[in-house]
């Protein structure tokens, strides 16, 4: 198997990347008049787009057609296409793809869904997870078998004492030894080798959520007679510079091969009878319905870009911006800053930064930097609401307050963190742009007069208007201040 779709463009240079990167010079106002090139910190949400994947999915959709079964020269291009790059996704974490089928599927919730839902339930099972987890990789196993969340002290390290104990205490009940890669909150890596030999020493599945590790780090999943090697792994491609919709779930097929798929339709099928279905073998069992061809060729070339460059580049060049970072922002007045946060700690941790400033609301420094900083970053739980709430030491009773606030409508006292998450191809000078702001809010340098929405818990500078049709005319925005108003009236 080869990368010839690529070959025209195959030695991407670190350097290459940031001027690849769509939108990278886009202005955007501030609350001043001002327009500044805008700093997307943003990228542990999502991330912008690889022009040349964009690129290399127009170059493809002259060829566009349905895979599969197809027999005019289009299909039969998009079919190798597109099964080229199912090799190319598995390859990227080291898979053996005689033994695993690499699954195309929206993304990694979609993954960690399929996955519960494919599993054998027996009465009395349990998974394993850790408090780390985002709500992806955790409610869908909620949904099937007992769920114990394993701690995490409190820089937000997981506790592998009572990882272990865990198992002991679940013997021959545990399916599934769940948890991320890298967290999206504090950034810690975990030792997912290490977990995954105690995993199988118990006759569990090790399954790693690759969301946040994936666009951070190489991955090998080791090969199956390796004792840490990760049975199924799961990761989002619009993490990876190509949001073009999909997502991957890689396991052994033999997983795949028993029972029904969890969804069933059209691709599914060897054979439909009335009353008899033979379902074919995966990936194809696994991808019901007509796929996403030019999403996979996005990712496969988003993927052929940071291989070319090389994994451990850029886990260097972020490495670099972490520490530069955390440093800065430790400079700042009543500054806390969540996860870890000392040199030694910073190789085992990808690039995000979570932390509050003191007696500053986390919404209000996010609205603030977006306003008068032109800096996107995020505030509020990350879809990680019990890992935030043990960072933020909140006690059973705070929390229970809160819930009720926020189910009685009122988000005023919402907890969070403001989240800073860099990219490959962020540099020194955006984590200059993001400190700057930060001092400013520290010193209560604000222009703005931000008011709060209890029932959103954002705050907006009143009277501000981003004006977004100026920036994009082809759909008609209400003005900001109207935003406001109706997210106060729903
Ligand atoms: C650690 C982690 N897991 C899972 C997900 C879910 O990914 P997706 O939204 O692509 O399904 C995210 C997204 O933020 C994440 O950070």
């Amino acid at each position: 198997m080869n990368n010839n779709h690529y070959r025209h463009h195959c030695n991407w240079k670190f350097d290459e990347l940031r001027p690849n990167i769509m939108g990278i010079d886009t202005e955007v106002p501030l609350l001043t008049g001002e327009r500044v090139p805008y700093v997307f910190l943003d990228n542990g949400a999502s991330t912008p787009t690889f022009r040349h994947a964009f690129e290399v999915m127009g170059e493809f959709m002259p060829f566009y057609s349905g895979v599969h079964r197809g027999t005019g020269f289009k299909s039969i291009l998009a079919t190798q296409v597109f099964d080229e790059a199912h090799d190319i996704a598995g390859r990227f974490v080291g898979a053996d793809l005689e033994d695993n089928a690499v699954i195309f599927l929206k993304n990694t919730t979609e993954a960690v869904n399929k996955l519960a839902n494919r599993c054998d339930w027996r009465e009395g099972d349990v998974v394993i997870t850790t408090l780390m987890e985002h709500h992806s990789d955790d409610l869908p196993w909620r949904k099937h078998a007992k769920v114990i969340h394993v701690g995490v002290d409190d820089t937000g390290y997981l506790d592998m004492k009572a990882l272990r104990e865990a198992f002991e205490c679940n013997k021959g009940h545990v399916r599934f030894l769940a948890a991320t890669g890298a967290s999206n909150i504090t950034g810690i890596i975990n030792p997912i080798h290490e977990m995954a030999e105690i995993a199988h020493t118990h006759d569990a599945y090790m399954f790693v959520d690759a969301a946040q590790l994936a666009p951070h780090r190489t991955i090998d999943v080791l090969s199956e007679t390796h004792p840490g090697h990760i049975d199924f792994i799961a990761y989002s491609a619009h993490k990876m510079y190509a949001p073009f919709g999909i997502g991957v779930l890689i396991g052994p097929k033999e997983y795949f091969s028993h029972g029904e798929p969890d969804m069933v339709g059209g691709g599914v099928v060897e054979i439909v009878e009335t009353d008899y279905v033979a379902y074919s073998s995966p990936p194809a069992s696994e991808e019901a319905g007509s796929p996403n061809v030019p999403g996979a060729v996005g990712l496969a070339t988003a993927i052929h870009m940071l291989q070319s460059v090389g994994m451990d580049t850029i886990a260097a060049h972020e490495h670099e911006m972490l520490q530069y970072a955390i440093e800065q922002m430790k400079r700042v007045p009543g500054m806390r800053l969540y996860g870890p946060v000392e040199t030694a700690a910073l190789s085992n941790k990808v690039g995000v930064i979570s932390f509050d400033i003191d007696g500053v609301p986390h919404a209000k420094t996010a609205a603030i930097l977006s306003a008068e900083g032109g800096i996107g970053v995020r505030n509020g739980c990350f879809c990680a609401h019990p890992y935030v709430k043990r960072l933020l030491q909140y006690d059973e009773e705070s929390a229970k307050t809160i819930t009720e606030e926020i189910l009685a409508g009122d988000r005023t006292n919402l907890p969070g963190m403001v989240r800073a998450s860099f990219g490959c191809y962020n540099t020194l000078e955006d984590v200059d742009r993001l400190v700057t702001s930060l001092q400013r809010i520290a010193h209560g340098d604000i222009q703005g007069d931000y008011e709060l929405h209890r029932q959103t818990g954002t705050y907006w500078p009143r009277g501000f208007d981003y004006a977004f049709s100026s920036y994009f005319p082809h759909f008609s925005f209400r003005p900001t201040t109207e935003i406001t108003e109706f997210n106060e009236a729903s």
